[in-house]
């Protein structure tokens, strides 16, 4: 067998070296030079006109238009953020913080599959992999389990037992037998990631890669490995709440759109169909600061809770903090009011909190933000059963947003009956299905109508 040539490339400028240096000598960069594999063992295909054995080119109305079956995974949740199930051939990363829950949510899929599934793990050896499918509490006969790091090996598994599904639990401890570089460096996890693609792609059998977030939050392993499969999965929460997320932030097949919601209990994960319901059922009515807010991750729009602390400024800078809001938005949002409606609130402490653990990333809280802002600042609650969906743009304009009248009737659905929303979403001051519909314009207007 031949052997492979390896070469070290600059990961900056792209300039390639017989060995690993420190410093790149084209581009003088620091630390950025990545074992790769290079096969310069076949002579260059070239693409005269004289060959024959060309790509097969169709237009496109010859294309085979049936629709690809996808297959199930068993979770309801997973199917609906994939964009209806797996497709075949397809290759998946399941990103996720440790602890969030990437294990348990894949055996759980391994274990519902109902078809034979290879559950590769680099992490936990067979017999803790049953422990942990004991303690989730599913029959899964279809479920083949391997403890193994090496690539080729399991690779090999799956080719004697034909598996419909292969799981591979993580990315960073795969190890590509080719590469000298220890397992988790950039150049294994391409060269694995690769040799994963290629089985995918020849055997038209989904693989699903788990991946382990950094610590500045993205994906470990560079950007390119995200362009290599075609869905990006992120698991997220805060592992003390209650509620985990799951959104596809890449989805060659489907829409990134949808947000999937779990909760972990004893016996693993379980999907939320009512997370609205749930978020609200334990809220304390009657407090300053607390306001709820409507936004829409993905087609189903949520009830969530935001709550602001405003207190003077201790310190000479004022301190913001946010969880599960983008911080530069609240700061934006601060200005606003600071500038348009004329509250004082550059000398205050701000702390922000959607509660329940989520994240929201929709613009439809913003009114809901300023509301509870304003209603900690003055100490005064907000009646029971409003609700807001609107955006807040620099001017103080209330901005519209989609699809309102979902959000309209889910509040109304949860005993809400009273929605704040924007004037130029073009909907009537009255009633709609039960709820009181009120357009602003301004968010002079909103403080206004909230407190006189
Ligand atoms: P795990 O799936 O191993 O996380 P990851 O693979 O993303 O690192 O486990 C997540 C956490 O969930 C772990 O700390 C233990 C907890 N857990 C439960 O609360 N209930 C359960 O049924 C299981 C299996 C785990
Ligand atoms: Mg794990």
């Amino acid at each position: 067998m031949a052997k492979t040539k390896k070469a070290w490339f600059c990961q900056s400028c792209g300039s390639e070296h017989a060995q690993w240096m420190g410093q790149c000598k084209s581009c003088q960069a620091w630390n950025t030079l990545v074992e790769e594999v290079i096969d310069r063992g076949n002579p260059t295909e070239t693409w005269s006109l004289k060959s024959t054995n060309g790509p097969q080119v169709l237009s496109l109305s010859e294309v085979n238009a049936e629709d690809i079956a996808r297959k199930s995974t068993g979770d309801h949740e997973l199917d609906r953020v994939l964009g209806g199930g797996l497709v075949p051939g397809s290759l998946i990363l399941l990103g996720g913080e440790p602890g969030i829950g990437k294990s348990t949510l894949l055996l759980q899929v391994a274990l519902q599959l109902g078809s034979k599934v290879l559950y590769a793990s680099g992490e936990e050896s067979q017999q803790q992999i049953r422990m942990r499918a004991e303690r989730i509490g599913f029959q899964g006969p279809g479920c083949q389990v391997v403890s193994e790091v090496s690539t080729s090996k399991i690779l090999q598994a799956a080719e004697q037992i034909q598996p419909d599904v292969v799981i591979i639990d993580s990315i960073q401890t795969s190890y590509h037998s080719q590469l000298d570089s220890a397992a988790g460096s950039i150049s294994q996890i391409r060269e694995s990631t690769a040799e994963f693609l290629r089985y995918a792609k020849a055997r038209h059998v989904p693989v699903i890669l788990v991946g382990h977030i950094t610590k500045e939050g993205q994906l470990a392993g560079p950007k390119v490995l995200e362009h290599m499969v075609d869905v990006v999965l992120q698991f997220e929460g805060d592992r003390h709440h209650l509620f985990r997320m799951l959104r596809a932030s890449k989805n060659r097949f489907g829409s990134t759109q949808e947000l999937g919601i779990y909760q972990m209990d004893g016996q693993g994960l379980k999907g939320v169909t009512n997370p609205s319901g749930l978020l609200l059922g334990k809220r304390e009515e009657g407090l300053s600061g607390s306001a709820i807010g409507i936004p829409s991750e993905g087609v189903q729009p949520l009830l969530v809770e935001v709550q602001a602390l405003v207190s003077s400024a201790v310190y000479g800078t004022p301190q913001r903090s946010c969880t599960g809001f983008d911080t530069r938005r609240l700061n934006m949002l601060l200005a606003v009011l600071e500038k348009r409606c004329g509250f004082r609130l550059g000398a205050k402490d701000v702390f922000l909190n959607v509660t329940g653990g989520l994240r929201v990333e929709d613009p439809a809280l913003d009114m809901a933000v300023c509301a509870a802002i304003l209603s900690s600042n003055s100490d005064i609650s907000i009646a029971k059963g409003v609700a807001f969906a609107a955006e807040v743009g620099l001017g103080g304009e209330i901005r519209p947003v989609h699809r309102l009248e979902q959000r309209i009737n889910e509040a109304g659905k949860l005993g809400f009956d009273t929605v704040f929303c924007a004037k130029q979403n073009g909907i009537k001051q009255g009633s709609q299905n039960g709820v009181n519909v009120v357009p602003v314009r301004r968010m002079e207007d909103l403080v206004t109508a909230l407190f006189g």
